[in-house]
């Protein structure tokens, strides 16, 4: 197998770790992985990316959304996982047919869509999903991660502190505290060897 690109955009560093720890993962096996914050256009060399992104008001954030524009022709030449950090999703069973991981110490279980209460509705899979996946047409991803990431309000600057204390009353789940689980990041990365040797 040819080299490993792990990339990542993180605003508050959960996701920095949560790529770390999927690059140690991969160097552990014997591969070759260059690790780096998004930002390189140039993917000649590499024959499979992670791209990891924390969730933002449902969506990945717009360096990600950049990164996809700019490389998308690349993208459907290379073995892609994606993987997000999040602090709560709601696994709302529509999206059956994706190679799906939700990191199980997430607290929502699975739920029917007809089930989901109106303030989960922009919290579950298909939501996130949709808003992600129109960055990537084309892209058969080999994995698609959601991890339990990592909230400190006091942290956060202003307008952020704003939206995550709405957030939080909105949806009890959602609490301060560190979450990344580095047993399901390193179990997923496991997952995909065989995915990833088909490149
Ligand atoms: C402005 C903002 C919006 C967020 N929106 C969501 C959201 O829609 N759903 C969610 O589960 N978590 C949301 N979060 C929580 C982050 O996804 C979580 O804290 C993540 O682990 C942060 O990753 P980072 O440290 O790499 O930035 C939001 C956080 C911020 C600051």
């Amino acid at each position: 197998m040819g080299k490993i690109l792990v990339t990542y955009d993180s605003g508050y560093g959960a996701t920095a770790v949560a790529a770390e720890t999927i690059a140690e993962t991969l160097t552990e096996k014997g591969l070759r992985v260059d690790l780096r914050p998004v930002g390189l256009e140039d993917l000649s060399g590499y024959d499979v990316l992670f791209l990891g992104s924390p969730i933002r008001l449902g969506q990945c954030t717009p360096r990600i959304k950049r990164f996809l524009k700019k490389n998308l022709t690349a993208l459907t030449c290379m073995r892609v996982a994606f993987f997000f950090t999040c602090m709560s999703v709601t696994n709302d069973e529509l999206a059956q047919e994706l190679p799906l991981y939700i990191d199980p110490s997430f607290s929502g279980p699975n739920k029917p869509h007809a089930r989901i209460k109106l303030m989960e509705n922009n919290h579950t899979v298909s939501y996130y999903l949709k808003h992600f996946l129109k960055f990537v047409p084309g892209v058969t991803p080999i994995g698609i991660a959601f991890f339990n990431g990592r909230l400190s309000t006091e942290k956060l600057i202003p307008v952020h502190r704003l939206i995550m204390w709405f957030a939080m009353f909105s949806l009890p789940e959602i609490e301060n505290g560190d979450f990344l689980n580095p047993v399901a990041i390193g179990s997923w990365t496991k997952s995909l060897f065989c995915r990833m040797k088909d490149a």
